[in-house]
């Protein structure tokens, strides 16, 4: 985790004289000169048997060295838009040191015609040049892509996954040793599932005899274009029958975690039953997802990147499937407080190179001109930052889960026990409220009293925020934070939050907390909050269920068949999606969205040592 880049570099996009898309770095083409999409379809799927081999699974995971133009990732989904048979999800993993940028993707696949409404789909979602593993979903989440930006040899290490079939693309071995080493090879056999196939264009020796060291059988056929022959070849080993659980799950807590989890899980076919004590949701208030970014790049910010890139994409999927989402990519302005914030702000930009459409620094007239009115001084813009309606989330995301998510509303669970292979959600007078053979605990700060031998070191934090009708002096169209934060409402009013008391369990709305988002407010930009009355307003008050180490909690606990999804803090919209999907994805036995060690710093064992 230590020391690794936030940036990638992007591919430069040239090409030959005859046209082929030329890398100047490895002075190699990027496909055959007889045409990317025929060698693709050639090479890679018929060489892994492909539609056949994927046909009456649920999942196939294809696993690529070199993404580059996607023109494999692209014929593969294709194919599998053609192939009613074909598995109920496509999980295409690949690894990439130099993707491209949206613009340059866009420009080498125009020539590829027949490909554009699914060009449109990638492109839609293609992520700013972050590195790490960024999953995007498409066509419903019937094809997911983990795309890991950057090196081969640092990323496939971390990558916990099944691969079906492996797709070796990553330049001439003469040209490119690195994508061909032995240490990468050896990475690929741990991946490929016994009986796993592979192909690739080329024969050359030493690429053989690594594939063979490594426990691959293999062997050429004939090739594509002006390469007579190609190699296939299949991981020995007889393939091993896991033991999946029944896909039925209890969880306990409907709030964002349970929720999200409910959806991801009822996404692949899962039936849940989703208790929660409260009956009604509150509604009315809207939160912010940002990333989050700090001078040693430390594990929360880190982990942030590629949740707030899948919180985002996850949010669009779910608009453009039709469900009604309250939100806005307006953009967060991030205000330092003061001079020595400002100038460790400015060096944490220029240290770390983000991509300007994701974070950068704006000086206090820049500042100002995004916000539209006087802010206190410079911070952070992060353009694509949301504010989100979390009641519209959980309405969408109940609606996309389907009848498959059976809700157990005002019903608290006070226990849990273990029946035969089913874990069982107890009420206060013992009657059962739910039982599966898998248990999700994501009931916030009160998880830590349902599992006490997972030893989750939870506090509650109590929070209230301050809603400001809608007034002509207070125009504001982005987020500000800094202090708090303030951020435009839907019905044209503001809401500023939010206070932080520990050890607090009132529920009740207080004008003091009104009078301490007042002042935030008014810090952060001077005169918003003119005119407005504590003891006149609206407000919220809700709990955080922190933890120390600042990172959220999610996965599997040393209980058999429970799992957690907790300790979102002060960022449940930041976290759980990302988190939901890291869970849905282990229980499926799938690609792991998360590199390895960011799972492990995430998981709810990390306090057992
Ligand atoms: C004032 C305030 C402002 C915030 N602003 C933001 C923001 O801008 N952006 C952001 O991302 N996050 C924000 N947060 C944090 C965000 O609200 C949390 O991170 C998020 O709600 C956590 O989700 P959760 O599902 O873990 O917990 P919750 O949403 O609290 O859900 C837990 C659920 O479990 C149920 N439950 C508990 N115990 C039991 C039991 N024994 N049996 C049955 N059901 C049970 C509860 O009724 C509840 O519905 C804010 C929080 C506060 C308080
Ligand atoms: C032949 S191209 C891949 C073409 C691609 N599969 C397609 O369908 O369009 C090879 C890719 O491997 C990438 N690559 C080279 N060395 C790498 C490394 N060490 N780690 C990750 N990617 C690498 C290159 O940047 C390049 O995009």
């Amino acid at each position: 985790m230590a020391g690794r880049s936030v940036c990638v570099i992007p591919a430069r996009l040239q090409r030959t004289p005859e046209g082929v898309p030329f890398a100047p770095e490895f002075q190699d083409i990027y496909h055959s000169a007889s045409g990317g999409l025929a060698q693709a379809r050639h090479v890679f799927l018929a060489g892994n048997s492909l539609p056949e081999r994927w046909r009456g699974r649920d999942s196939f995971t294809i696993l690529e060295t070199g993404f580059g133009l996607g023109l494999n990732f692209l014929a593969a989904w294709d194919a599998l838009r053609n192939d009613p048979q074909g598995p109920a999800r496509l999980h295409f993993v690949s690894v990439e040191r130099h993707p491209f940028v949206a613009g340059d993707l866009a420009e080498a696949l125009a020539p590829f015609e027949e490909l554009q409404p699914l060009v449109k789909g990638l492109l839609a979602t293609w992520p700013p040049p972050i590195a790490g593993f960024h999953r995007l979903q498409f066509d419903g989440g019937r094809v997911q892509l983990t795309l890991l930006a950057g090196d081969a040899r640092e990323l496939l290490p971390q990558l916990e996954a099944s691969a079906d079939a492996l797709f070796l693309d990553g330049f001439s071995p003469a040209k490119n040793p690195e994508m061909w080493s032995p240490e990468v090879v050896r990475e690929l056999a741990r991946v490929a599932s016994p009986g796993a196939t592979l192909a690739t264009w080329t024969v050359a020796g030493g690429v053989r005899a690594a594939l063979a060291g490594a426990g691959f059988r293999v062997e050429k056929r004939e090739g594509f274009g002006s390469k007579r022959e190609m190699l296939v070849g299949v991981r020995e080993g007889d393939p091993v029958p896991v033991a999946r659980p029944r896909r039925h799950a209890v969880i306990v807590g409907a709030g964002l975690a349970g929720t999200l989890v409910a959806e991801r899980l009822a996404s692949r076919g899962w039936e849940v039953e989703l208790v929660d004590e409260r009956e009604k949701k509150v509604a009315g208030t809207v939160g912010l997802v940002r990333p989050i970014a700090n001078l040693r790049d430390a594990v929360n910010a880190q982990a942030s990147r590629p949740a707030f890139l899948y919180t985002l994409q996850h949010f669009r999927a779910l608009q453009h499937d039709g469900y009604h989402l309250v939100w806005r990519r307006g953009g967060v302005l991030q205000l330092a407080d003061g001079e020595d914030e400002a100038a460790r702000m400015a060096a944490i930009i220029s240290a770390q190179g983000h991509p300007p459409e994701f974070l950068r620094y704006v000086d206090t007239a820049e500042a100002c001109a995004l916000a539209g009115r006087p802010v206190r001084g410079p911070g952070w813009w992060m353009p694509s930052a949301a504010w989100v309606s979390p009641g519209s989330l959980a309405v969408a995301l109940l609606a996309r889960a389907g009848p498959g998510v059976r809700r157990h509303i005002g019903r608290r669970v006070e226990r849990l026990e273990r029946e035969g292979g089913d874990w069982r959600a107890l009420a206060g007078d013992g009657s059962v409220i739910a039982e599966a053979p898998t248990l999700v605990v994501a009931n916030a700060f009160d998880a830590k009293r349902l599992l006490p031998d997972v030893r989750l070191p939870l506090s509650r934090v109590r929070g209230q925020v301050t809603f400001l009708p809608a007034s002509p002096s207070r125009v504001l169209d982005i987020v500000v934070s800094g202090s708090g934060y303030v951020a435009p409402l839907p019905d044209g009013g503001h809401v500023v939050g939010a206070t932080y008391q520990h050890d607090d369990a009132g529920e009740d709305i207080r004008a003091a907390d009104h009078r301490e988002n007042l002042a935030r407010a008014a810090s952060m930009l001077p005169g918003f909050a003119d005119g407005a009355h504590p003891m006149e307003l609206d407000g919220l008050a809700g709990f955080r269920a922190t933890v120390p180490d600042r990172l959220p909690i999610f996965g599997a606990t040393q209980l058999p068949g429970v799992w957690t999804a907790t300790g979102l803090g002060s960022r449940g919209l930041l976290w759980a999606p990302l988190g939901a999907e890291l869970i849905a994805s282990r229980l499926e036995g799938e690609p792991s969205p998360l590199p390895r060690d960011l799972a492990g710093a995430l998981s709810p064992k990390r306090f057992l040592s």
